[in-house]
């Protein structure tokens, strides 16, 4: 009995551990996630991911981009963003539209990619995870 327990115990240290360690980021979720970012969001967010001054937010260092909830990010990009709220100190002008025409796969392969690009680095954002937001906003 005693045995079985500290059994148990040690699967569950293993799976924490697992859980925990961040786990990398395939090749294709990125060149997908790329594909996404050149085709919707480059002509405002830029290359680089600078954005444009008092125009369109950075998603370089932003740091709603590299947050650990990633509810709101998931909810820009299905809903738009145009609050005109101070991102980081900055005011911008700009009204982004929602891109709920695009699949959960490809809004959280989107995500996945500006969390890790530039000199952003964050945690992956699951379909799953998109799905979720999306069903709540109905
Ligand atoms: C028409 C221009 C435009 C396009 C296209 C666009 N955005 Fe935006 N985005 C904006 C603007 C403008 C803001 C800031 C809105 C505000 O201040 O209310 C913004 C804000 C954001 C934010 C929040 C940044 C922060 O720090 O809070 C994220 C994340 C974002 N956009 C991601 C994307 C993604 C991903 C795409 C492509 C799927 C995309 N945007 C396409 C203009 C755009």
């Amino acid at each position: 009995m005693k045995q079985t327990r500290i059994f148990l115990m040690m699967i569950l240290v293993c799976l924490v551990a697992k859980l925990s360690a961040q786990s990398p980021i395939s090749k294709s979720v990125m060149d997908n996630g790329k594909t996404i970012y050149l085709s919707r969001c480059l002509a405002c967010h830029q290359v680089d991911g600078g954005g444009v001054p008092r125009l369109n937010a950075p998603l370089d260092g932003a740091s709603a981009v590299i947050a650990a909830d990633k509810a709101k990010l998931i909810r820009i990009v299905l809903k738009g963003y145009s609050d005109r709220v101070e991102i980081d100190g900055e005011y911008y002008s700009n009204n982004m539209a929602g891109h709920a025409d695009l699949k959960d796969q490809q809004i959280a392969d989107v995500l996945t990619y500006i969390r890790n690009s530039w000199s952003n680095k964050a945690s992956a954002v699951t379909a799953a995870e998109v799905k979720a937001i999306r069903a709540k906003l109905k």
